[in-house]
């Protein structure tokens, strides 16, 4: 890997500062001043120091994105800008989105370049609770929830899986599902007979999306919030 990617990847400087600051002999690799970013070096090997402070290479990182609307999930797109287009410039270049939302669907998103974590989050067979905070078109009565509760017909080989729902409002749900299909809130409530005008993930198993952190921005997780995506989602 190159020098400059392996301390943007492991500090918060942006590539240009970093550059710089190599340039003007900040950095050492082995106890030697390298002069030039673009010098390869062995992330797992090398001994790195910045400015006098050792640096190691994270192998993983975890990021909680807050998705706002017009953005689609995606790591690339041709067309549209993505919510890795979100993360700035000097990101890694291999971090991508656990899942997926619409692109008018709003709120948490896991973005990290661990593969197996991502996997084990979305596998069908964990049935990581995903609650999404919906705002719907027409009043949701009890005839609406008990069939959310049982599970309905969304054109798919079997019912969904029975839901969690709460009544925040006359038009506005907390829905929690288990399972992970093709714009499946919208379905849902489709196939009791309401729309979803706006939703918004507010949460992933244990992982709730940060009411401080605004629309548009990313946050790395908190050891608290990793402990819980690895301990009791998994
Ligand atoms: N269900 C939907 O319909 N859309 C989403 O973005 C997520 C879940």
């Amino acid at each position: 890997m190159r020098l400059d990617k392996f301390l943007c990847d492991c500090t918060s400087g942006t590539r240009s500062k970093l550059k710089k600051d190599i340039k003007a002999g900040q950095v050492t690799v082995n106890g030697n001043t390298v002069l030039k970013p673009e010098q390869h070096i062995d992330e797992k090997a090398d001994e790195i120091f910045y400015k006098g402070q050792r640096c190691v290479y994270e192998q993983f990182v975890y990021y909680m994105l807050h998705k706002p609307s017009g953005v689609v999930s995606a790591t690339e797109d041709a067309h549209e800008r993505t919510v890795i287009d979100l993360m700035g410039d000097e990101r890694r270049d291999d971090l991508f989105p656990v899942g997926r939302l619409d692109k008018d669907t709003e709120g948490l998103l896991l973005i990290t370049n661990d593969g197996v974590l991502a996997h084990e989050l979305l596998s069908p067979a964990k049935h990581v609770e995903k609650e999404y905070e919906c705002h719907l078109a027409e009043s949701f009565d009890e005839k609406q929830k008990e069939r959310l509760e049982q599970g309905v017909d969304i054109g798919e080989k079997s019912l969904t899986m029975p839901a969690v729902v709460h009544t925040l409002d006359d038009k506005m749900i907390a829905l929690t599902i288990t399972e992970g299909k093709f714009h499946q809130v919208k379905r849902m409530l489709h196939a009791v007979g309401n729309e979803v005008v706006y939703l918004k993930r507010i949460r992933m198993g244990s992982l709730m999306l940060d009411a401080e952190l605004p629309k548009g921005s990313y946050r790395r997780l908190t050891e608290e919030e990793l402990d819980g995506i690895f301990r009791r989602d998994k």
